[in-house]
C-alpha cells in the first residue's frame, strides 16, 4: 500500500518540477538510441534513394544505400535494423516463391549489412504479403486465407533468412502455429541462436496505410486482414496470443500498432515480463510528420514524447521510422 500524502502545503508536488536538473533527477524513464529498431524499405538497383510520399523523410533504398544508412545508424548507437523489401511485380505470384529465394532482396540486403557491420543486429519480416499477388500475408484458397499451408511456406521463408545470416526473425503474419513450426525448423537446421520476435498482438489497423504504399502492396490487397489480424476491441485475446507465442518458443514479443495500443504493452509487460516491443507504425509516423509540416505541432517534441510513451508503458524497445532522427536529436 502507498502511504498517504501529507496534506498541502507539506506536500507540494511542484517542488520536484522546478528546474531541468530536478526534472532529470526524478525522471522515471529514459530514452536512448539503444531502444530502437529501425525499419527500412529496400528496393532493387544501385545508388537509389526513392522518397515515399506518404512517409516524409523515409525512402526506399537500394542495397548499397541501405548499408550506408545502417552504418550511420549504428554509429549513432542504434543497435538494430529491420528490412522490408519492395518487390517488383514479377516477384509477386500466387505461389509466393520469391519469399524463400536465397537471393531475394531481403536476403541480399541481410548479407550485405552483416558483411559490412557484423555487430549490427539485422531483423527481417516473415509474412507472404511482399511476394503475393493478393497482398495477403498468407495463401488465399477460394477466398480463405489458409493457415497450415501458409505456415509451411513461412518456415521456408524463415529458414532462407536464417541462412542469409539474420539475428532476429519477426513473424508478422498472425497465422496460428507459426512460432512453434519456425522454432523447431530453426533448431533442426542448426540455427539455435536465431531469435524469434513474434508480432504476437498485431491488430487489423487503419494505421498501416503508408507502409502498404512503401512496399507496393496497397493496390494489390484484395479485401482486408480481419480474419487473421486482431480486432481493436480485444485485450484479453492479446494476452492469450502472447502467452501462446512465448510457449511455442518466441524470445521477444511485439504489440502493433503502438500508440493506440499502449494499454496492451503495459498489460503484456506486467503479465509476462518478456522482452516487449512496440511498433510505432507508418500511419503514426505519417500523422506526426503531416501535422508538423503544417506547423500544427512541434514535430521534434511530438516525436520524442510519442517515443517516451512506449518506455512508460513498459516496452523494452520500439520499432520506429524516427530512429535516426531521434538519435540525431539526442546527440544535441
Ligand atoms: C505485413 C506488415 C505490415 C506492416 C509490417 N508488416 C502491414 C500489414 O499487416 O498489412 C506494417 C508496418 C507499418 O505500418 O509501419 N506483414
Amino acid at each position: 500500500m502507498r502511504p498517504t500524502l501529507a496534506p498541502f502545503p507539506a506536500t507540494r508536488l511542484r517542488r520536484i518540477r522546478r528546474s531541468p536538473a530536478l526534472r532529470a533527477l526524478v525522471a522515471e524513464n529514459t530514452l536512448s538510441p539503444s531502444d530502437f529498431i529501425w525499419p527500412v524499405f529496400v528496393r532493387d538497383g544501385d545508388g537509389n534513394v526513392e522518397p515515399i510520399a506518404s512517409m516524409p523523410g523515409v525512402n526506399r533504398l537500394s542495397v548499397d544505400k541501405v548499408v550506408e544508412a545502417a552504418r550511420e545508424a549504428f554509429a549513432m548507437g542504434i543497435p538494430a535494423i529491420c528490412l522490408f523489401p519492395y518487390t517488383d511485380a514479377a516477384g509477386r505470384t500466387s505461389d509466393c516463391a520469391e519469399a524463400w529465394n536465397p537471393d531475394n532482396l531481403s536476403n541480399r540486403a541481410t548479407r550485405a549489412i552483416k558483411a559490412a557491420l557484423p555487430d549490427m543486429v539485422v531483423m527481417t519480416d516473415v509474412a507472404l504479403d511482399p511476394y503475393s499477388d493478393t497482398g495477403h500475408d498468407g495463401f488465399v484458397v477460394e477466398g480463405e486465407i489458409v493457415n497450415d499451408e501458409t505456415v509451411e511456406a513461412l518456415v521456408k521463408q524463415g529458414l532462407s533468412q536464417a541462412e542469409a545470416g539474420v539475428d532476429i526473425i519477426g513473424p508478422s503474419d498472425m497465422m496460428d502455429g507459426r512460432i512453434g513450426a519456425l522454432r523447431s525448423a530453426l533448431e533442426s537446421a542448426g540455427h539455435q541462436n536465431v531469435i524469434l520476435l513474434s508480432y504476437a498482438a498485431k491488430y487489423a489497423s487503419a494505421f498501416y496505410g503508408p507502409f502498404r504504399d512503401a512496399v507496393g502492396a496497397s493496390g494489390a490487397l484484395k479485401g482486408d486482414k480481419r480474419t487473421y489480424q486482431m480486432d481493436a476491441a480485444n485485450s484479453d485475446e492479446a494476452m492469450r496470443l502472447i502467452q501462446r507465442d512465448l510457449s511455442e518458443g518466441a524470445d521477444m514479443v511485439m504489440v502493433k500498432p503502438g500508440m493506440p495500443y499502449l494499454d496492451i504493452c503495459r498489460r503484456a509487460k506486467d503479465m509476462f515480463g518478456a522482452p516487449t516491443y512496440a511498433y510505432q507504425v507508418s500511419g503514426e509516423y505519417a500523422m506526426i510528420m503531416a501535422a508538423a509540416q503544417n506547423g500544427w505541432i512541434d514535430g521534434d517534441r511530438a516525436m520524442s514524447e510519442s517515443l517516451m510513451a512506449f518506455k512508460r508503458a513498459g516496452c523494452d524497445g520500439i520499432l520506429t521510422y524516427f530512429a535516426p532522427a531521434m538519435a540525431k536529436a539526442m546527440q544535441g
